[in-house]
């Protein structure tokens, strides 16, 4: 009988650093003794600093795609994607051999296709089967700095917990560019929704019950982290630990 398998799917915008932390992540939970697998299913990816135990590009190659059906760069991640899907039952039979305590899967660079295309959903269950999930959604520091674009995209990832179904742990991610009074600053953001409402100024009422929602659900969890640098790993070991003993009670 195969062990329990935990999936954590590594989510966030275009170079919030997803693939770097899946590398890194992979070498923390190896020091702890974690057996941990790694899946590449972004099929655009050009170099990998880890050895995929499963890469769809095997299957599918966005530069092969581009080149056979004489594509432009975005169609050709679009067609990308969506050829994932017919090849389902071979991608499905080579991933149920992976056996691993963890296994991290790195998803594509724009996070749109995967999570808003029937495609990523579909293969993002196919891959968990009935194993325990969740998400890890980057925000970039450099712009989470600006409290719109900090809740522009807590906003991004709770769309995309509903889209995916999946419990999501929030990251900041980079916080090695970020001066210790900003950290300060968006850490206080997300620990009550007076900060930001007090940094936005005017809003409407639909705006400020908007935030409020957003830093109540946030304040479970938003890990800092410079994946770079080897901060906030043990912060986020235990937050990953909780959420697969506690369910799926999270934003
Ligand atoms: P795409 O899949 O191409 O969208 O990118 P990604 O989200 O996988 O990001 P990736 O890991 O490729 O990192 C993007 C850039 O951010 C690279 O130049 C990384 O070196 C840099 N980066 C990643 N993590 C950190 C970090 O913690 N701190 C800093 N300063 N840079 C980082």
């Amino acid at each position: 009988m195969k062990r329990d398998m935990y999936y954590v799917f590594i989510l966030g915008t275009a170079g919030s650093g997803k693939t770097t932390l899946t590398k890194n992540l992979q070498d923390y939970l190896l020091d702890q003794e974690m057996d941990t697998a790694v899946i590449n299913l972004d099929p655009a990816v050009e170099h990998l600093p880890y050895t995929p135990d499963f890469d769809v590009r095997d299957y599918v190659d966005a530069y092969e795609v581009m080149q056979n059906y004489h594509l432009g760069p975005n169609s050709s991640l679009i067609a990308s994607i969506d050829l994932i899907l017919t090849k389902a039952s071979e991608i499905k039979s080579e991933i149920d051999q992976i056996e691993a305590n963890y296994v991290l899967v790195d998803t594509p660079g724009q996070i749109e296709l995967f999570a808003y295309r029937d495609t990523g959903r579909l293969i993002s269950q196919l891959i968990r089967g009935n194993n325990k999930a969740l998400g890890l959604f980057l925000l970039d520091s450099f712009l989470a700095k600006e409290a719109r674009s900090f809740i522009s995209l807590l906003l991004l990832s709770s769309s995309i917990k509903f889209r995916l179904d999946l419990p999501i742990i929030n990251i900041l991610n980079k916080i090695d560019l970020l001066t210790e009074k900003e950290l300060e600053q968006i850490l206080a953001w997300g620990d009550n929704a007076e900060n930001l409402i007090d940094e936005l100024g005017r809003l409407d009422e639909y705006s400020l019950e908007l935030v409020n929602l957003l830093i109540e659900s946030l304040s479970y969890n938003l890990i800092p982290m410079s994946s770079e640098e080897g901060k906030g790993f043990n912060e986020l070991y235990a937050e990953i630990q909780r959420v697969i003993a506690g369910g799926e009670d999270y934003l």
